[in-house]
């Protein structure tokens, strides 16, 4: 299944970020493809707010993975932004995706070996504040987090 959303303003992106959460399952990963400022971490606060995790999500660029367990269940946020030299350094990635929470990964071409189970978004700025948003799994769980999804909007 593959479809595309537009997104108009940063708030919306966040919006749908939050409807998408909503239909999560524990272990579930997304990938969020799109160049620099594109809003994959804007995204990224949508689904941990889905979740109620109480803290500010940062841009974990520094990190590369950053926990938290403050809300429903744990949020993973990774970021392989600067995994893309291949320095492949081992901090226990693969603990997380597909795990006992959910992950959301920035970046994730730099770490593909590790994402073989992931709902995908393909996030492509238009404009200033225009967002296309494509939506794309062929697993079947996601198919049906897509198709829940589909119906809140
Ligand atoms: N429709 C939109 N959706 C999301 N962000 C938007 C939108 N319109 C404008 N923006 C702006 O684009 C920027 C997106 O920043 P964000 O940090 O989410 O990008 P990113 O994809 O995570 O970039 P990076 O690769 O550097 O981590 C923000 O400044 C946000 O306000
Ligand atoms: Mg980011």
């Amino acid at each position: 299944m593959e479809f595309v959303l537009i997104s108009q303003n940063e708030e919306e992106t966040q919006k749908l970020a939050f409807l998408l959460g909503k239909t999560l399952f524990k272990g579930a990963t997304i990938a969020l493809n799109g160049s620099l400022g594109a809003g994959k971490t804007q995204f990224a606060k949508g689904i941990a707010k889905s979740l109620d995790v109480k803290e500010e999500i940062s841009s974990p660029t520094f990190n590369i993975l950053k926990c938290y367990f403050s809300g429903s269940m744990p949020f993973y946020h990774i970021d392989a932004y600067r995994l893309e030299d291949g320095n492949n350094i081992d901090i226990g990635l693969e603990e997380v995706i597909n795990g006992d929470g959910i992950t959301v990964v920035e970046w994730p071409n730099f770490i593909a070996s590790l994402l073989e189970n992931v709902l995908k978004i393909d996030i492509e700025i238009l404009d200033d504040n225009t967002r296309k948003l494509t939506f794309s799994s062929n697993d079947k769980e996601y198919e049906k987090v897509l198709s829940s999804f589909k119906e809140e909007l």
